[in-house]
């Protein structure tokens, strides 16, 4: 507001000092006149002399007036000129209404290939300058809105064709009467292409990193390869990719896994080493960058579907892991790739990483295979036992697998879980492992037994831990063997376990065992019949058996027709108890 009052006051003190100055000189001069004249004629000739002092005196006033504002206003420039000269940026003076250049530093001017003076009343056309439109307007429109912008970046050609970044700083204001753009620039193309490098990279990593994580995390080699050749066309820039793998079975590079592709084209390739590109980069060992295809189409050309893509560019490099070559990596570009050595390098990494997921896989599956066929052995074998404990028993093969099966669908029943269930399995083929332990006079006996031949008998549990808890691998199958005879209450043996004290699956088991042994005919009794065994199972809840495992041992009964897994022969007969021991004594 001051600086406002100054410029105005300035002329109006001029014009008044003029106004006094004037009806001064029109009061005094004309008296000074008419006593100095003597005559009429004297009078006018002092006068016309005093009009011409007057004009005079006012053209000196006005010559030094002009003098010292046309001095002035041209040390403001100058010395504008020279401030904006220090600055190691570019600095402008910019006309706002015709564009025009009022002052440029030997920055800008440096910027240009310019001499001073070649640069000042000249717009940016005129110099070849020509900033991005978007960029231009947008800026346009901020300055205007705004009155200043900072660090506005604008994309520029120089007039030698190099495109620049500008970061830009601008205010309007008024310079000697005209509106001006006040600029200043910071040159930040080298910055922005080491930001854009350097967040290139960070991508980079990332995307290895993800690569890693999918290959520790999935063992689903598809998802894996597609993930690799999702980074692959974002991170080279490439329109399509694909896999081949290598096939023990054929002895070819079949192909895999694919992106980016319009039609099924590659689909259906198998190559042998040293055949086609693919097979010549496996044989080779050794990336290819093919950035012509219309000049040299090499194997790709027999691939009909593939003209239809339009791939003007085509790299590709093998997956070597642990010294051998499982694959091949094929990138496909509709115009040229960039093929850099940066770009090269991050080919081979990415091969790298598809290389290492498809030994993972195969490594799991060949892992995964040999689990399989130990476990199947282990089953087989288990198996094998347990038929060959029954070839001197008086309980049958029979008799086993149908608790075994009935046990299982028990366990499942109350809430077992699966992984658990195999370990239930093997138990149960293995409950009277301990028997072969007994002698055959008391194992097969047809009468009663005496107290030391029951003494004998009930070892079969202890010998069957014996026998198995240096077997790492059944371990988590010992409960049954070794648990099946202890009662709820209780008085079972050899522990005297009680409650849940005894392991789930063996109170699971004793249900089931008992019931079996009782609804078979056995060398001293005849079969028990259905409702019999049933009423025998009901009146051991809470005594021999687990309340629970009997209520749902008795609904499973119900519900799956437990007696129709038994067919036909069994269990009509009289059935008597022998030796005044329970049952399951003998289960
Ligand atoms: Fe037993
Ligand atoms: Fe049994």
């Amino acid at each position: 507001m001051s600086k406002h009052r100054r410029v105005w006051s300035y002329p109006w003190i001029l014009a008044l000092a003029y106004l006094v100055l004037g009806a001064l000189w029109i009061l005094v001069s004309d008296r000074v006149v008419a006593g100095l004249a003597g005559s009429q004629a004297e009078l006018q000739a002092w006068q016309l002399w005093k009009g011409w002092v007057f004009v005079g005196a006012t053209a000196l006033v006005l010559f030094l007036l002009a003098r010292a504002f046309l001095r002035s206003s041209y040390a403001t420039r100058t010395t504008l000129a020279r401030i904006m000269d220090l600055l190691p940026d570019p600095a402008v003076v910019r006309k706002v209404d015709d564009d025009t250049y009022l002052v440029a530093n030997r920055a800008f001017q440096r910027v240009l290939g310019r001499e001073r003076g070649g640069v000042e009343g000249r717009d940016p056309d005129e110099l070849g300058i020509q900033f991005d439109p978007a960029d231009w307007a947008e800026y346009g429109r901020h300055l205007e809105a705004e009155g200043e912008v900072r660090d506005f970046p604008l994309h520029v050609i120089l007039p030698d064709g190099t495109p620049r970044t500008w970061l830009t700083s601008s205010a309007r204001d008024e310079f000697q009467g005209t509106g001006v753009i006040v600029a200043t620039t910071k040159d930040v193309t080298d910055l922005e292409a080491a930001r854009l490098h350097a967040e290139n990279q960070v991508r980079r990593i990332k995307s290895l990193r993800e690569i890693d994580l999918a290959i520790t995390a999935s063992r689903d080699l598809p998802v894996t390869l597609d993930l690799v050749l999702q980074q692959v066309v974002e991170h080279l820039a490439a329109d399509a990719a694909a896999i081949l793998m290598w096939s023990d079975v054929s002895q070819k590079f079949e192909f895999a896994a694919a992106r980016g592709f319009r039609t099924r084209a590659l689909r259906h390739t198998a190559l042998a080493l040293g055949e086609g590109y693919a097979g010549q980069v496996a044989r080779d060992r050794r990336t290819r960058v093919v950035q012509d295809l219309a000049t040299e189409p090499g194997s790709l050309a027999r691939s009909p579907e593939l003209e239809d893509e339009d791939f003007a560019s085509y790299a590709a490099t093998p997956l070597v892991a642990k010294g051998r070559v499982n694959g091949v990596l094929e990138v496909f570009r509709r115009s040229p790739l960039p093929g850099s050595r940066e770009w090269r390098d991050f080919l081979e990494v990415l091969a790298g990483q598809a290389a290492i997921a498809i030994d993972s896989a195969h490594l799991f599956q060949d892992l995964q295979d040999s689990h399989r066929r130990l476990r199947a052995a282990y089953g087989h074998t288990i198996e094998g036992w347990a038929r060959a404990l029954t070839l001197r028993d008086a309980e049958t093969w029979d008799h086993t697998e149908r608790v075994t099966e009935i046990t299982l669908r028990l366990a499942r029943r109350m809430g077992v879980p699966e992984e658990a269930l195999t370990h239930v399995r093997h138990g149960a083929l293995l409950h009277d492992i301990g028997k072969v332990g007994v002698p055959d006079a008391i194992l097969l006996k047809p009468g009663p037994l005496d107290e030391d031949e029951w003494r004998i008998m009930r070892r079969h549990p202890v010998l069957a831990y014996q026998l198995l808890a240096p077997i790492d691998y059944l371990q988590p199958a010992l409960a049954i063997p070794y648990a099946h005879h202890e009662k709820w209450d209780g008085t079972g043996y050899p522990r005297g376990l009680s409650g849940r004290e005894i392991p789930f699956t063996a109170r699971i088991f004793a249900v089931v065992d008992v019931w079996d042994a009782l609804r078979s005919d056995r060398p001293y009794r005849d079969a028990w019949s259905p409702e019999k065994a049933l009423e025998h199972i009901r009146a051991q809840s809470g005594r021999q058996f687990d309340p629970e495992v009997t209520s749902a041992f008795l609904a499973l009964h119900e519900e799956e027709g437990l007696e129709a897994m038994r067919g036909t022969d069994h269990g009509s007969g009289p059935s008597v108890p022998v030796g005044g021991n329970t049952p399951s004594g003998l289960a």
